[in-house]
């Protein structure tokens, strides 16, 4: 049987991931893996159980039991909607650092290749292309300028009605991209086969199609 296709989408943060990985799972009518809000679900399960961030085996056992589910736009832990509380800065900066501890990478591997179904995936995250699916049909390298993604991430939290500082948030991007490329397990970094597409001057559509007439290419010469 032909491989289910897999598109990977990984980058740093606010570069446009999610937003374009959604949009193109849409019109590709594809399933949509947010590979980063499992990571901000265990994040948000260790911040309520007080779990400690150094923990390694309780957070991976949190990870590994994690009564995760997505609906569209939602996200679910148990029965509670947790799509609003898993993007607050103190979540996304407690994901980033239990995300480099390897046996919470680990307990998450399984749940992430379960969301390849048919008629294909788009997925995004840091390690899509380099860990989770290798053998993706399209692989793709999202950066934008730290001032770019600061100014999105910044429009973002004040539109979803968070309270939110230029000076903080240029300072969290900066420490959490270093923090992201310098870990030991699955860095970020482009796979060596990934397409870059550098946003900082381009808005979320001119990026949709980017990636779509890549896939189309790609898909024409396999
Ligand atoms: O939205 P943003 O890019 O800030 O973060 P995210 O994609 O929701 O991911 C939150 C954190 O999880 C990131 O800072 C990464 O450290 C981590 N993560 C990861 O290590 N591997 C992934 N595949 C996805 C996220
Ligand atoms: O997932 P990631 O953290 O990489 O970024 P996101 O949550 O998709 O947030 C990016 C924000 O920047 C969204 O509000 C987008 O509308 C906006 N944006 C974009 O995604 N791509 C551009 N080329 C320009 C702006």
């Amino acid at each position: 049987a032909a491989a289910i296709p897999v598109i990977t989408i990984d980058g740093p943060t606010a570069s446009g991931k999610g937003t374009v990985a959604h949009r193109v799972a849409d019109r590709l009518g594809f399933h949509y893996l947010d590979s980063g809000a499992l990571y901000r679900l265990t994040a948000l399960s260790a911040l309520r159980h007080a779990t400690p961030i150094n923990d390694e085996h309780a957070l991976a056992k949190l990870a590994a039991g994690l009564p995760c589910s997505f609906a569209g736009e939602h996200v679910y832990l148990g029965k509670e909607d947790v799509s609003h509380a898993i993007r607050a800065e103190d979540v996304g900066n407690t994901a980033s650092r239990i995300a480099a501890l390897p046996a919470v990478r680990h307990a998450l591997v399984k749940l992430q290749l379960g969301f390849r179904k048919p008629p294909g995936l788009v997925a995004d995250g840091r390690d899509m292309g380099t860990v989770i699916f290798p053998s993706a049909q399209l692989k793709v390298f999202l950066t934008a300028s730290v001032q770019a993604r600061a100014e999105r991430r910044y429009k973002q939290l004040i539109d979803k009605g968070f309270a939110a500082n230029m000076a903080g948030l240029l300072q969290d991007l900066t420490e959490r991209d270093a923090r992201d490329a310098n870990r030991a397990i699955a860095p970020l970094k482009p796979a060596e086969d990934a397409c870059l597409l550098d946003t900082s001057e381009m808005n979320a559509d001119e990026a949709v199609e980017q990636v779509l007439q890549w896939y189309a290419a790609a898909r024409k010469k396999a």
